[in-house]
């Protein structure tokens, strides 16, 4: 049966691990925008297609008709994975997704060294190609006449255009959850690679983004890459004959489900532990993946300049770093999560005493324990070089009505909350030092007062009315 309605995503909302004995284990796909697409779609008939990430996965999808893991019984909803070879795979998601296309678009790259654009890159931008071709030709034959078809992240940029040769009758939707770079650093592509990207996306009737600020910097992009018609007021790209609407649709946070998770059982026992640990002292938190946007180093510094400032704060406050492993297949990652470890030993070999420990990193991933831990801030500390829109942001003051945030003026989510946040510039530690004492001495009144304010901001925007503007964006 074809579908109507499908939506396309490299991570889908479940993943396989094969044990040694070969059986198959399945659990929900984690990120920002699985976890809150999943939540959306519960009870809809839409098709979702995916890739395969793991050997798991891989042996999941071998076992269902056609890779419809749905048919095979498996409890994913209406989904299909898509057996990508793992070479490919891997210089798609790898090389070309988290190494490059991440890179431009958060500004990562220490240019005296890197991008180098050679012949590895140009295999890599091969299997770039082939892998957003096998995306186009499973939404192409998975579609019904006239579908509408929401592609979703930088993973799938070429996928508009592709599906579009080959199906002109169905309407293409693209949305990026990172921002966007300015024309100046996405021209560090390849011209023929910046230019691909762009019509790509242009392939699509409907070009969707988190804020002003990342839309802007696309048509921007648009205008002097390609040499597209750009109408700002209209918010219009037209190239090669074809015109793309740009549209705005921020996401926010499921502010029930949110406070219903976070009461259960398991949160409420690691309230217990964290109280036990850290005693009365107030509490400035972080929740990241170990993600080179995040600025988990910078904001160590920040906080060790706090206590290099602040004496009389010793052994009154603790700072709860939890930073998640993430894309560990890089090397960039595995040595920021050294540096951010190296970072935390200092701090501790300096200010920790017998009974006060300053600061506890956790690079273990736990759930439960964020949760908790968003519960009992008394500071929440965001401070991304540069982020899509940012959910920790909105996930904090869902769960506390007197937590400050500390945010970063670069994250997407700035543009909501930036009024009742105390806003920095992720790359001033003294700043950043400066805002986390402001934050702290902030009085009870005025904490509750924003932090009032931070929630109604929070759950404005929740995933299921993202996703209905998505689709009516398509009517
Ligand atoms: O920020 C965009 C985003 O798609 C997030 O939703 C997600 O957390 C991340 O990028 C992708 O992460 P991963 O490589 O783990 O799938």
């Amino acid at each position: 049966m074809s579908s109507d309605v499908l939506i396309a995503s490299n991570r889908g909302p479940v993943s396989f691990s094969l044990s040694d004995d070969g059986t198959l284990t399945m659990r929900r796909g984690g990120g920002g925008l699985v976890s809150g697409l999943s939540e959306a779609l519960k009870g809809s008939d839409l098709l979702w297609v995916c890739a395969a990430l793991s050997d798991g996965d891989r042996g999941a999808v071998r076992l269902a008709p056609g890779g419809r893991l749905d048919q095979a019984g498996h409890d994913a909803g209406r989904l299909r994975m898509l057996d990508i070879p793992p070479a490919t795979f891997h210089r798609a998601y790898n090389a070309v997704a988290n190494s490059t296309l991440w890179f431009v678009n958060h500004l990562l790259y220490n240019t005296p060294t890197a991008p180098r654009f050679d012949a590895r890159f140009r295999r890599e931008w091969a299997s770039y190609q082939e892998y957003n071709g096998a995306f186009a030709l499973a939404l192409a034959e998975e579609a019904a006449h006239g579908a509408k078809v929401m592609i979703q992240d930088y993973h799938l940029t070429l996928a508009p255009a592709m599906l579009r040769a080959v199906r002109p009758d169905v309407r293409i939707s693209h949305f990026s959850h990172t921002p966007w770079a300015p024309p100046e650093y996405f021209s560090l592509l390849p011209d023929d690679v910046a230019a691909e990207v762009l019509s790509g996306i242009l392939g699509a009737d409907h070009a969707g983004f988190l804020t002003y600020r990342w839309a802007d910097a696309f048509m921007d992009c648009c205008a002097a890459i390609l040499g597209a018609r750009v109408d700002r007021a209209a918010r219009t790209v037209t190239h090669r004959g074809r015109t793309t609407r740009v549209g705005v649709h921020g996401l926010g946070v499921d502010g029930d489900a949110l406070r219903a998770r976070a009461s259960e059982p398991d949160v409420e026992a690691r309230i217990t532990a964290l109280k036990q640990q850290v005693g009365d002292r107030r509490l400035i938190v972080r929740v990241d993946r170990t993600e080179l946007s995040k600025n988990i180093v910078r904001g160590l510094m920040a906080y060790r300049e706090f206590l290099a400032e602040h004496p009389e704060w010793h052994g009154k406050v603790v700072h709860l770093a939890f930073a998640y492993p993430s894309r560990h297949d890089l090397p960039e990652y595995r040595e920021y999560t050294a540096a951010v470890q190296r970072c935390a030993k200092e701090i501790e070999d300096t200010y920790a005493t017998e009974e006060w420990d300053p600061l506890i990193l956790s690079v273990y991933d736990d759930y439960p324990r964020s949760l908790a831990a968003y519960r009992l801030a008394d500071v929440l500390l965001v401070n991304p070089i540069r982020d899509g829109m940012n959910l920790v942001a909105k996930e904090g003051p869902i769960l506390s009505s007197r937590c400050a945030l500390v945010l970063s003026r670069e994250a997407g989510a700035a543009a909501e909350l930036g009024a009742d946040a105390l806003l920095v510039n992720p790359f001033d530690i003294s700043g950043t030092a400066a805002a986390l004492h402001e934050a702290l001495v902030m009085p009870e009144d005025e904490r509750a007062e924003r932090c009032a304010r931070l929630r109604i901001a929070a759950a404005a925007l929740p995933p299921r009315q993202w996703l209905a503007e998505q689709i009516a964006a398509l009517s």
